[in-house]
């Protein structure tokens, strides 16, 4: 047993969704959670500033000694993951491996999409290991830079949404891909819309839900859960408190949430 919280931080406000599978996935963990929304998006930044702000958001994490990190966030999964394992002992689960591995379980005709921000996609993190496990897959790989902003902007189901979407997947669409990787963790929350422009038969991969079923099976075999009654949630963030609030309420059923504005920097 280890009650020590799980330290859970993405760009912005996109990894909440994988608070929102902790909530019913792993009811009795404590989380605390950073979102950058000071430097949001890190999809346009370089491979060494991701890493650099990693560096800085674990740094923050472990002064709150985090028993595990979800690194909940593509763009940081796909380019910073290694670093962060080489840095810090302790254990470490980004989004792209269960990911992988869920499309790679959910295919039957070889086919998989990748959706992701510029910098995941530039980075072939999703691609290089969906095909060092089956080298036979054909993968599509597809940057969608304007999800992030429609999605902090809480146009979930808007038809400027629609038409943003319908041009991004239309090279899925024309490879018949039967699998998605959803590989960034706002994109659960265009969900429904991708699923309707996909169409019904293709298996959407939500990384925020598999990166979190991962957690919970690593803190298992490690005898490493927590017993709280029910878990609780400290959340900071490093600029824009009330846009944070407000759009945690459109997708955490948390009332009276809190949120700590901090400088990490340092
Ligand atoms: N949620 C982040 C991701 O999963 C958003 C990316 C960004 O900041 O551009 O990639």
């Amino acid at each position: 047993m280890d009650n020590r919280a799980i330290g859970v931080f993405d760009s912005g406000l996109g990894g909440l969704t994988v608070i929102r599978e902790m909530g019913s996935l792993m009811p009795r963990e404590n989380a605390v959670y950073f979102g950058d929304t000071a430097r949001v998006p890190y999809g346009s930044q370089s491979k060494a500033t991701i890493i650099e702000f990693s560096h800085q958001i674990m740094r923050f994490l472990l002064r709150h000694d985090v028993k595990g990190v979800i690194i909940a966030c593509g763009t940081a999964s796909s380019n910073a993951l290694e670093e962060m394992r080489a840095s810090y002992d302790l254990p470490i689960i980004g989004v792209v491996e269960p990911g992988a591995r869920a499309a790679l379980r959910a295919t039957k005709n070889g086919r998989i999409g990748v959706l992701g921000t510029a910098a995941t996609i530039r980075s072939g993190a999703f691609e290089r290991l969906l095909l060092k496990e089956d080298p036979s897959l054909e993968v599509t790989s597809q940057a969608c830079p304007l999800f992030v902003p429609l999605v902090e902007e809480g146009w979930f189901s808007d038809e400027v949404t629609r038409e943003v979407i319908r041009r991004y997947i239309k090279p899925l669409k024309e490879n018949q891909v039967d699998t998605v990787i959803l590989g960034c963790t706002h994109y659960p929350l265009l969900r429904p819309l991708i699923q309707k422009e996909m169409g019904e038969n293709v298996t959407l991969i939500n990384v925020s839900e598999a990166a979190t079923r991962e957690m919970k099976e690593f803190l298992g075999q490690h005898d490493m859960e927590a017993d709280h009654a029910a878990g609780t949630y400290d959340f900071y963030a490093s600029d824009s408190i009330d846009q944070f609030r407000s759009f945690s309420r459109q997708i955490l059923d948390i009332t009276n949430l809190t949120v700590s504005k901090v400088s990490i920097e340092k």
